[in-house]
């Protein structure tokens, strides 16, 4: 039986796969390779020493994903495929709606058909929208500021009536918080395509020498130092919280959201000084007006991942950015 794991090839699923592959889990990996390189697989496959089926399937594609059930003797799904730029969502709400939304529904559609009733769902802490209150508890009311936002919402909605509908489903909705850093194998990371979105892919191309500088969205926040606050985690750490949750359905039927973060927030500024730290590189910024729709502080109250799935981040900072470092300093020079 196989662990089935959508969006395999992205920069959270690769390191999902390599923890499941370690834990000796067998998995298949699917992608549309639209936001993934295909040399992703290659490289899980060096880092585990294993060999895995990898489907070239797209969501929307509902006899594709038919073919992949009948085709593998699937168990369980961690589905993680999904459109996910904040900005673009706002330009292309239906691409966004479409492809989240409807592509979650096939999959639900095809696992019901091959008898598979247990998912672990990524989502985001983007749902709970503007809220001023923090840490963030899951009992929170949802609410999103983006159509990418609004598509997490939906789904983690899809999904809890579902399981109340039907009680053989077990699904964990796990909402990361801010992940950052890369495999320590220098092999895994985070390759955005264009101008990063995201903090940590934009100083790091500042630290290779492919942007002049970064630009803080805002030092005028009511923090410590004015710039945003956000829960940033290892993508390692986030890749375990999967593992955990994929026990957690094993054992248990139907839907529990789960805060994934560590419950310390950073500020800007504060990455701005670990990656300085981190890559012994100084990073120049300038500092423009706020960006659209960002609020002050983001942070978990991680306290339900611990107790209900056992799962804590147990890496800290210094490793995130040195951890990304290594990674975009090879990709880097891999370009030149
Ligand atoms: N920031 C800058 N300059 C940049 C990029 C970001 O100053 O070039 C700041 C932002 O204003 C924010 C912080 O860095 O204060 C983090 O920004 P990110 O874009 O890295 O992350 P966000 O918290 O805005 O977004 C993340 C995910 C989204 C998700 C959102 C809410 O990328 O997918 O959290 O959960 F929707």
């Amino acid at each position: 039986m196989s662990i089935l794991v959508t969006g395999g090839a992205g920069y959270i699923g690769s390191h999902v796969c390599v923890e499941l592959l370690a834990a000796g889990e067998d998995i298949v990996l699917l992608d549309n390779f639209s936001n993934a390189e295909r040399t992703v697989a290659d490289r899980i496959s060096e880092l585990s020493g294993r060999t895995f089926p990898v489907c070239d399937v797209d969501l929307l594609d509902r006899e594709g994903l038919g073919r992949v059930f009948a085709g593998h003797d699937i168990e369980s799904v961690i589905h993680l495929a999904g459109r996910k730029a904040v900005g673009e969502s706002v330009s292309l709400p239906v691409l966004y709606y479409h492809n989240n939304i409807t592509g979650t529904l096939h999959l639900c559609q095809a696992m019901a058909e091959a008898g598979c009733h247990s998912m672990v769902f990524s989502s985001s802490a983007t749902v709970y929208g503007a809220n001023p209150i923090v840490p963030f508890r899951e009992d929170f009311a949802l609410s999103a500021t983006s159509p990418y936002g609004m598509t997490k919402v939906v789904i983690e909605r899809i999904l809890t009536d579902l399981a109340a509908a039907e009680p053989d489903w077990r699904f964990c909705l796990l909402r990361y918080f801010n992940p950052i850093g890369a495999h320590p194998s220098g092999l895994l990371g985070e390759r955005p395509d264009g101008v990063p979105n995201n903090l940590l892919p934009y100083i790091a191309q500042v630290a290779a020498g492919q942007r002049t500088h970064l630009t803080v969205f805002g030092d005028d926040y009511p923090t410590r130092d004015g710039t945003g606050v956000r829960d940033y985690l290892h993508v390692v750490d986030l890749a375990l919280g999967h593992l955990k949750a994929l026990a957690y359905v094993r054992a248990h039927a139907g839907a529990e959201a789960v805060n994934l973060g560590t419950g310390t927030g950073y500020s800007v500024l504060e990455i701005v000084a670990a990656f300085e730290r981190a890559s012994g590189l100084k990073i120049p910024y300038i500092v423009a007006p706020r960006r659209a729709g960002d609020i002050a502080v983001m942070s978990a109250d991680p306290a339900k991942a611990e107790r209900l799935l056992g799962w804590k981040a147990l890496r800290g900072l210094d490793d995130m950015c040195a951890d990304a470092w290594r990674f975009a300093s090879r990709a880097a020079e891999e370009l030149n």
